[in-house]
């Protein structure tokens, strides 16, 4: 939803993602119903960065959020976000989350189940970690492009914004059948970057449809209190 201003500006709908630091890059905060590709390499943080935009959405913003994981149960995920101090298990209990973990389920039932929790709880935010489940539905790329295509219009109508995470390699940058180009609105990178004899974590947003960003890596921090993007910083103030 967009609001007109006396001075004519538009001032466009956006989700604050309560990763301190994040919005700024976006001028604010990503746009209401985009779907973003959170790709990065393993241990990048990519899961930590769902977990804190699901908690603090429900936690800070009021928005619902449903989580569809392939992580072993529901419990590995209680566990792993109380080390952050964020408690699902709470927020399951009052409806404000509903975890999906798929197993191997079937793609038209997923969007199904999908559909059905988000309304069911008006959920405004979505999370689909790791995004590779894509993979294990399809075959034929053909056939995956056209299904996600779908589920990306889909999405749009039920309003929820998306993040749907991407495992790269530092080697060689693989996509989930097109998905960054066809489908999301907004790419985000994780790095661990090296710099001499150690590696630094960084951000990029590469691209976020409906709005301007800021284009140079940033440095990130992961800490007991989750992910922070140290907005101001150079990457390479960083090092000294
Ligand atoms: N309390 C903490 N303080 C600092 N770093 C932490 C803390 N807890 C976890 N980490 C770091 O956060 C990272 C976890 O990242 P996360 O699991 O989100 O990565 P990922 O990108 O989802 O990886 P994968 O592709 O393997 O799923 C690890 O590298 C870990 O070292
Ligand atoms: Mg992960």
């Amino acid at each position: 939803m967009a609001v007109q201003h006396h001075n004519g500006a538009i001032e466009i709908d956006r989700v604050k993602s309560g990763v301190p630091g994040l919005d700024e890059l976006i001028y604010g905060g990503i746009p209401r119903a985009n779907l973003v590709v959170l790709s990065g390499d393993p241990g990048s943080g990519k899961t930590v960065m769902c977990w804190q935009f699901i908690y603090e959405g429900i936690t800070q913003f009021g928005e619902n959020a449903v989580y569809i994981s392939l992580e072993e149960s529901e419990q590995v995920i209680f566990q792993g976000a109380k080390e952050f101090s964020w408690d699902f298990e709470k927020l399951v209990k009052e409806s404000k989350l509903v975890i999906i973990t798929v197993e191997l389920y079937d793609f038209e039932r997923l969007k199904v189940a999908i559909e059905d929790n988000v309304k069911a709880i008006n959920a405004k935010r979505l999370i689909i970690d790791p995004g590779v489940i894509f993979r294990l539905f399809f075959d034929r790329e053909l056939d995956a492009r056209k299904r996600i295509v779908a589920l990306g219009k889909m999405l749009r109508t039920l309003d929820v914004t998306t993040i749907i995470t991407n495992e790269i390699s530092l080697e060689r940058e693989s996509s989930l059948y097109g998905l960054e180009e066809y489908v999301a609105d907004g790419v985000i990178l994780l790095y661990h970057t090296r710099l001499k004899n150690r590696f630094v974590r960084s951000i990029a947003v590469l691209k976020m449809r409906n709005t301007e960003i800021m284009e140079t890596l940033k440095p990130l921090k992961i800490t007991s209190d989750g992910v922070k993007i140290l907005a101001k910083a150079e990457l390479f103030d960083e090092v000294t």
